[in-house]
């Protein structure tokens, strides 16, 4: 009971061999006395004919196969007649014709989703019967490709001489800013693990031990709301060097994308990869991880603005804010009224009190602040922006973050709706000295913009007194074509540096001891100068994939209300269980 070849192998030098074959059949086409299906494994799909002549008993029984059937046929392979060829797949020109037949499994009728890609179930069917779904050669391909680039990974960092050390999951609280996930502990009532949110801080305790060339391919978890580009557990090339400054990081993870696109999509990657500083990524581009697929930069008009009867612009500039221009010129005429309001709501959404349209005409401009602006104010913004007949700028007035920021947005939604973007492009892009901290409006204090161990830029240490905002770290994001795929930094080694660091962000030495000080005890005891980053696998694997949504690359994935559909997860566990854990509900259940 062996299958000879795979769905995927027979061509025609196979013509005239016998060939056993199993897998699933994925068509079925009944002419009476010949009854065609394609059967199909992971490997492709191959085209069996059945003919009473060839096999009575199997032609009998191929009038039972249903969608799904599992099957094993034996069979001659020969060439398809004329005109019957499909180029589209390698096994195109053959077909098997079966001597015999069997089921070795028939499938229940309806299927709950079809697999064919044209009659394709909604994402909340397909991930209720994901174990169908799965079968699809296109989540095959996916799943094949992520597996083809996790294997370059560790292929590469091996050659290199990293070593790939596991760390644990069930650990402590990690500081990447998310809601930790907690696992009671049965032993120690009362006591919780955290589910790591990243290996952080025991990567970089293996830099104190000494092996300074860590890996690892693992699992991470953040409590978080879900968008197509985040789950709640995710995979990271996580990695930590040790003797390292920001330009050695930047090399070997240069060569690390070169080798594994090359050997998983056969792309060859261009490096070194450009570079944008975090001002240059917000002010041209609005984003701190800017799509450089295409050019319409965005411009500051802050000055050129000044001095115009217009309240917004006033108070923006009195209170130190930023006036951003974006100028559309190729393909703005296609903008419909519609199309500029959608783009206002766009912008509303990243938090800008509303969009300004200028359309530039033969003589002056057609806007609803024109009356407010004076001939020079024209001109110059038409200077500025290098603006001709015909184009359309938009502004945004308010605070800079906020006014790159949502112009930024629109940008990216401009270039979508005017086909602006080269599909075919790999735009890799280092975005570096990022600040060091974060205002958060909430807690109002500082946070850590990356973690509370990233190192400040040498330079800017005195900063951290006078005016912490300006502070730059050294840390940096990988870009490709305009989604983050990895983040890190230059790591603070020296235990002064990092006190001072607590202070700015308003941690206590109780509260810095009692969350890291393990880590703290050891960078005691001879912490080498180290540095690291990690990519977030999914997202790499769905834009080699061109997918929009990392659910296509993650064989079981959490659908957006966080649920896993297949097993219902997550779900209510006994009150045994819970009393063994010490743990008692206080929440009002939700009857069905
Ligand atoms: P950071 O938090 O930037 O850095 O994460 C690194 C990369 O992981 C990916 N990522 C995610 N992918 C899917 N779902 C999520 N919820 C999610 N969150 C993050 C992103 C991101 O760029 N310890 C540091 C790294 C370091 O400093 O070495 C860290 O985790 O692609």
């Amino acid at each position: 009971m062996k299958r000879t070849h795979t769905c995927g192998e027979l061509t025609e030098k196979f013509i005239g061999k016998k060939a056993i074959l199993q897998g699933w059949v994925s068509k079925r086409r009944d002419h009476g006395s010949l009854i065609f299906i394609d059967l199909r494994d992971r490997y492709g799909t191959t085209q069996v004919v059945f003919n009473p002549k060839g096999g009575k008993e199997a032609h009998r029984e191929a009038g039972k196969l249903g969608k799904e059937f599992v099957v094993q046929i034996e069979g001659k392979v020969g060439k398809r007649p004329k005109g019957t060829e499909n180029k589209a797949i390698e096994t195109g020109k053959v077909e098997v014709s079966a001597t015999k037949l069997e089921i070795l499994n028939p499938a229940a009728t309806p299927l709950p989703i079809e697999l064919d890609k044209h009659l394709l179930a909604g994402e909340e069917q397909r991930l209720k019967y994901r174990f169908l779904d799965l079968r699809r050669p296109e989540l095959q391909q996916n799943l094949i490709l992520r597996h083809k680039a996790i294997k370059a990974f560790r292929d590469f960092f091996d050659n290199e001489g990293f070593l790939e050390i596991e760390t644990p999951i069930l650990a402590k609280s990690t500081p990447e800013g998310a809601r930790d996930f907690l696992v009671p502990s049965r032993v120690h009532q009362g006591k919780f693990f955290a589910l790591p949110q990243s290996p952080q801080l025991f990567k970089q305790i293996l830099m104190v031990s000494g092996f300074d060339r860590y890996f690892q391919i693992v699992k991470c978890f953040r409590d978080e709301d879900l968008r197509a580009d985040r789950q709640l557990e995710f995979t990271q090339v996580d990695v930590e060097m040790s003797f390292v400054e920001q330009e050695d990081i930047f090399k070997i993870m240069e060569e690390a994308m070169a080798f594994v696109f090359k050997k998983s999509l056969n792309v060859s990657v261009k490096t070194p990869f450009s570079r944008i500083s975090f001002d240059d990524a917000m002010n041209r581009f609005g984003s701190d991880k800017p799509d450089t697929r295409f050019e319409m930069e965005l411009a500051d008009v802050t000055n050129e603005m000044s001095g115009t009867d217009f309240g917004i612009f006033n108070s923006v500039i009195e209170a130190n804010g930023s006036i951003k221009a974006l100028k559309i010129e190729k393909g703005c005429e296609k903008l419909s009224k519609k199309d500029v309001d959608k783009l206002t709501e766009i912008a509303k959404l990243y938090k800008a009190k509303g969009l300004m349209s200028v359309w530039v005409k033969g003589e002056g401009i057609e806007s609803q602040i024109a009356k407010f602006l004076p001939e020079k104010t024209v001109k110059a913004l038409l200077s500025k922006t290098k603006s001709k007949k015909g184009d359309l700028i938009l502004l945004v007035a308010d605070s800079w973050e906020t006014a790159c920021n949502s112009l930024g947005y629109v940008r990216l939604a401009v270039g979508q709706k005017l086909n602006l973007i080269d599909l075919k492009k790999w735009n890799f892009l280092w975005v570096y000295d990022f600040p060091l901290l974060d205002w958060s409006d909430e807690e109002q204090r500082w946070q850590a913009m990356h973690h509370p161990f990233t190192s400040p830029k040498d330079e800017d240490l005195k900063l951290l007194d006078s005016s912490p905002e300006k502070a730059k770290a050294k840390a940096y994001d990988i870009v490709l074509n305009g989604v983050e795929i990895g983040g890190g930094s230059i790591r603070i080694h020296q235990r002064e540096i990092q006190e001072k660091i607590f202070k700015a962000l308003g941690i206590s030495k109780e509260e810095a001891e009692s969350k890291f000080e393990f880590l703290l005890t050891a960078f005691k005891y001879g912490a080498p100068p180290h540095g690291g980053i990690a990519l977030g696998l999914d997202r790499v694997v769905a834009l080699m994939a061109n997918e929009d949504s990392i659910r296509e690359v993650i064989a079981f994935p959490k659908n957006k209300a966080t649920i896993s559909l297949m097993d219902n997860a997550p779900s209510e566990v006994s009150e045994k269980q819970l009393k063994e854990l010490g743990l008692k509900l206080d929440i009002e259940k939700v009857l069905p």
